[in-house]
């Protein structure tokens, strides 16, 4: 088993990876608290045991269940349970559960302690960790949120061997993110050391630059590194066909479409070259995840939703591009450019 930490001061938390890792919630959750509101789904199927009085809330299952209707229908689950602002939430299952689960925690008593047990390989390298909470609006995703801070995180490889095949693609594409983050050669290791390495890396962007205010105006020291944002690597153009309908995408699978869709869009920019764009082309095959957008997406929805991204902070497009010293948040993009870029990976 091995132990990261997130390294946040007073809020500084542990994460927990390797098989078995669930055993160790009891020592996991707040000293004092009595009782603990397990949130996950039905179909997560991973009874947990906190070793306090528990009591088991589902949520109904996928994307849209992550609605503010749902975190009001737990807060009230959690006031008849008798959960005091010393208790604990307990998220268990993938990023919708711990998103909402989260939210839930963050405002419930404005705010009680959570400790995530991620189940999913997107929960395990992204989702579960940093502290970034919320539910979607029809307008977007992860419209109202909050950043809370977990106590700790749970990242059981155990759990992993049972993951439906698309759902564990889902989280390779989010895993091929990090190549591109500092993470090269994930492809190669054993689940464990793979998992440990991205939650690494995730950590030391989140200690950086918590609230991802680093490439906003203004952003202070780490501004020109452009801080936490940079994790949202490929997700710009991910979001967008995740908002604008389903197209039988998952969320690690857009974000696949979304890398090549920056690389390509940096090099029309004149940012990198040729071989820079094959290198992403060539990690988004190695994990055999798509890199073109499904036939039928207008792209003129999808421009329209990436100008609604939680990036943009004044005129023009802004996403996460490669370039000379690496990845940078870059503002301004001329829509033209980004439509002919979505030519050139439309299927
Ligand atoms: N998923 C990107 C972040 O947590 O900042």
């Amino acid at each position: 088993m091995r132990e990261v930490e997130v390294n946040l001061g007073q809020r500084s938390y542990p994460v927990l990876v390797g098989a078995g890792a669930v055993g160790a919630l009891p020592r996991l959750v707040p000293p004092g608290a009595r009782r603990a509101a397990v949130v996950t789904q039905a179909d997560i199927g991973v009874g947990v045991e906190t070793g306090l009085e528990q009591a088991v809330f589902h949520m109904a299952d996928g994307e849209g269940a992550k609605t503010l209707a749902t975190v009001e229908e737990l807060c009230r689950a959690f006031a008849r349970f008798g959960l005091s602002r010393a208790d604990v939430v307990v998220g268990v299952g993938g990023g919708v559960v711990t998103d909402a689960a989260g939210f839930a925690a963050a405002v419930y008593h404005r705010g009680v302690a959570v400790v995530h047990v991620a189940t999913s390989l997107l929960g395990q390298v992204d989702a579960a960790i940093g502290g970034k909470t919320g539910v979607n609006l029809a307008e977007g995703k992860n419209l109202v949120g909050a950043f809370w801070q977990p106590r700790a995180v749970v990242c059981d490889t155990d759990l992993l061997a049972t993951l439906p095949p698309r759902e564990r693609r889902s989280g390779l594409g989010e895993m091929a993110k990090y190549a591109f983050l500092g993470v090269p050669g994930l492809a190669g290791l054993d689940i464990e050391e793979a998992v440990a390495r991205c939650v690494a890396c995730k950590a030391a962007y989140v200690s950086q630059d918590e609230r991802e205010t680093a490439a906003m105006p203004g952003g202070g020291e780490v501004a020109r590194s452009g801080g936490r944002a940079l994790l949202n690597y490929g997700h710009t153009l991910a979001h967008a066909i995740e908002t604008a309908g389903a197209y039988d995408l998952r969320h690690g699978e857009a974000v696949a479409v979304g890398l090549v869709f920056a690389a390509r869009l940096a090099r029309r920019l004149g940012r990198v070259d040729d071989d820079r764009v094959a290198e992403h082309e060539a990690v988004v095959a190695a994990y055999d995840l798509p890199s073109r957008l499904p036939r039928g997406v207008a792209h003129g929805q999808l421009v329209e939703v990436m100008g609604r991204d939680k990036k943009a902070t004044g005129s023009g497009l802004t996403f996460v591009l490669d370039g000379p010293r690496g990845l940078e948040v870059v503002a301004g993009v001329e829509a033209r450019e980004v439509t002919a870029t979505l030519e050139e990976i439309s299927g």
